[in-house]
């Protein structure tokens, strides 16, 4: 019998592509409340989302005709213009919300702005329930419970809480990476909440993007990667890219977005491994965030139940331009790479132009006192005499001067090299101690006299819970009564230490990670901060043969031109860069 199929049975097939589990119909929640322009989105789990996913966010509301339209299929606010070929929202087909009611309890509780009342409708396994008045400030909260319900067949296919709340976190991950003008707080059953705050800029924008990624991925991954920005016709990359070295046993660290919708699309992934080429060890994958920016007409984002998939209309095009870009990327990524400077920063060297007004004495120029002039060398610059230029150096030359108590000065055979001696010695001790935890133990140096340090209950609940994991990085603490701890080892890489600072930043650390997934993230994420703590800070006078150990222990550290926060350790100048700023060439 050829017949038409009810709605309800429509709405029920739909379901089953478009949340085929609750990641996926968390999924299509965070979509709708960005494309309502929320800038807070609050999503809470219970059992994995099975029980109960429950998004809250401060976007545009809906008012009541609006949020009985919502639940029926193929209603959508998203495409004035009826383009397919022109998609600018996350959202365009209608479907989400009329699926999921279908087969799950749906509420959606809506305020639209400007508006005096907030409404209510539900839906729960296809029949709806009208809207009522409700009780709501803003926004919109929309809760899924008890997902499947009406189709426990499916209910089979999840896979254990674990793995569906770990599926979930990865679509937070994933948009949060896209929208770091979002703030983002997501809490899964009663544990503590991960909270992703708002780093102002939007994805494109560098310093916002990396604050966000920090968040997200951790500092260890951000202090691996170079930068990619590159642009080829209409289409655009950006993004960063993990150094060869810091490869991962899966693909799930690449993060790729297409005009800012989350896709795991195999073009892509296949042009991710092509760059990387036969610089990564056998069954080693890469990691990546990488946005691919490019007219909407170029590809079409409607070829996959879930968005996940898109199709590209020159794929070879989308291909060459990650190789080139990644690659570009990378090859700056070897352990020592010429850091050219940007034409910006040889532009800052210029010295102004000479003013010849005299200037009056009520206002001192800021820089240079009268009496300065009188000094051969400014007072915070000493010239190195120990030091021979001609003698054989590694790459990075020659100290010849250390200056602001802070920088050295070294010089090769075709340029000039300025390292920033807290950021490279940070990268030493990080490393080797990196080295040391993997090889078993961090060696440890006892205290003659233990230190005693002060805490409050927070850092000092925090601290005790790790002393097993701070004793694995060579710390060894124990309590001491009331809010004291009694530091008895300390790693011995890092010299002497200062306890109450250095255990300070710890619990700020363990603070910060408390939501850190895997005990080796955590313990890098610790000996990062140790490290920090460990190293030579500015300020510090350093001798010739100081400062070309420095230079020499560098030419020997994996990823020395980073320091654990991703910032440069030093930047060289071509003799022909020198060159140009005088006019020379
Ligand atoms: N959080 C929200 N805030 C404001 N309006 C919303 C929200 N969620 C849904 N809507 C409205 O309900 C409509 C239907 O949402 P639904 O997710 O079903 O479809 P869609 O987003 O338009 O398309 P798609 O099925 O591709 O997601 C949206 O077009 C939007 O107008
Ligand atoms: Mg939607």
């Amino acid at each position: 019998m050829l017949r038409r199929l009810p709605e309800s049975l429509v709405n029920r097939i739909a379901a089953g592509e478009v949340v085929e589990r609750p990641a996926a119909a968390l999924k299509e929640l965070v979509e709708n409340a960005l494309d309502a322009g929320a800038t807070r989105i609050e999503v809470a789990l219970r059992e994995g989302g099975q029980a109960l996913i429950r998004v809250a966010d401060n976007g545009s509301g809906m008012d009541r005709d609006e949020l009985t339209l919502a639940i029926e299929r193929h209603a959508t606010s998203k495409l004035p213009d009826e383009d397919l070929w022109n998609i600018q929202s996350f959202g365009f087909r209608g479907e989400a919300l009329p699926s999921i009611g279908a087969v799950a309890r749906l509420s959606l509780t809506s305020r639209k702005a400007g508006s005096a009342e907030a409404w209510q409708i539900t839906v729960e396994g296809g029949a709806v329930t009208p809207p009522r008045p409700a009780s709501l400030a803003a926004g919109t909260i929309v809760e899924v419970r008890d997902l499947f319900f009406a189709t426990p067949a499916r209910l089979k296919f999840l896979k254990s809480t674990r793995s569906e709340s770990g599926a979930a976190r990865d679509v937070i991950d994933k948009v949060a990476l896209a929208n770091p003008q979002v703030e983002f707080v997501f809490q899964e059953d009663e544990r503590r909440p991960v909270r992703y705050s708002v780093a102002a800029g939007l994805w494109d924008d560098e310093a916002a993007l990396r604050e966000r990624a920090s968040q997200v991925l951790g500092v260890e991954f951000m202090s691996n990667v170079e930068r990619v920005a590159f642009a080829r016709d209409e289409l655009s990359l950006a993004g960063f890219a993990a150094r060869p070295s810091a490869h991962r046993p899966t693909t799930l660290e690449q993060y790729l977005f297409v005009n800012g919708r989350p896709v795991r699309d195999k073009v892509l992934l296949s042009a991710v491994r092509g760059a990387y080429g036969d610089t990564l060890p056998a069954g080693r994958h890469p990691a990546v965030v990488l946005f691919l920016t490019m007219p909407p007409r170029e590809v079409d984002v409607n070829v996959h139940p879930t968005k996940a998939e898109v199709r590209f209309r020159d794929s070879a095009k989308v291909r060459g331009l990650i190789v080139t870009g990644v690659r570009e990327a990378l090859g700056q990524a070897a352990q020592f790479t010429r850091c050219a400077l940007a034409p910006q920063a040889l532009g800052a060297f210029h010295p102004e132009p000479f003013s010849y007004a005299p200037r009056s004495y009520a206002t001192p120029a800021p820089h240079f006192a009268e009496a300065s002039f009188l000094q051969t060398v400014p007072p915070s610059a000493r010239v190195s005499e120990s030091v021979l230029p001609t003698q054989s150096f590694g790459r990075l030359g020659a100290a010849v001067a250390h200056v602001h108590e802070t920088f050295i000065i070294a010089q090769t055979p075709d340029s000039l090299v300025i390292v920033d001696q807290h950021a490279a010695h940070e990268r030493i001790v990080y490393e080797k101690m990196k080295e040391a935890l993997a090889s078993g133990a961090i060696k440890r140096q006892i205290l003659l006299i233990p230190d005693v340090v002060e805490l409050d209950d927070a850092a000092l609940g925090r601290l005790l819970d790790a002393v097993e994991d701070l004793a694995k990085l060579g710390l060894v603490v124990e309590p001491f009564g009331g809010n004291a701890l009694l530091v008895r080892e300390t790693p011995a890489l890092m010299g002497q230490v200062k306890s109450q600072a250095l255990l300070s930043e710890l619990a700020e650390e363990l603070a910060a990670n408390e939501t850190t997934r895997g005990l080796e993230q955590r313990l890098l994420a610790l000996l990062a901060r140790m490290a920090c703590h460990g190293s030579v800070r500015s300020g510090r006078t350093l001798n010739g043969d100081e400062m070309n150990a420095l230079l020499r222990q560098m030419e020997e550290t994996p990823a020395s031109a980073q320091c654990n926060h991703g910032r440069p350790t030093y930047v060289e100048m071509s003799l022909s860069d020198l060159q140009k700023l005088f006019d020379r060439k």
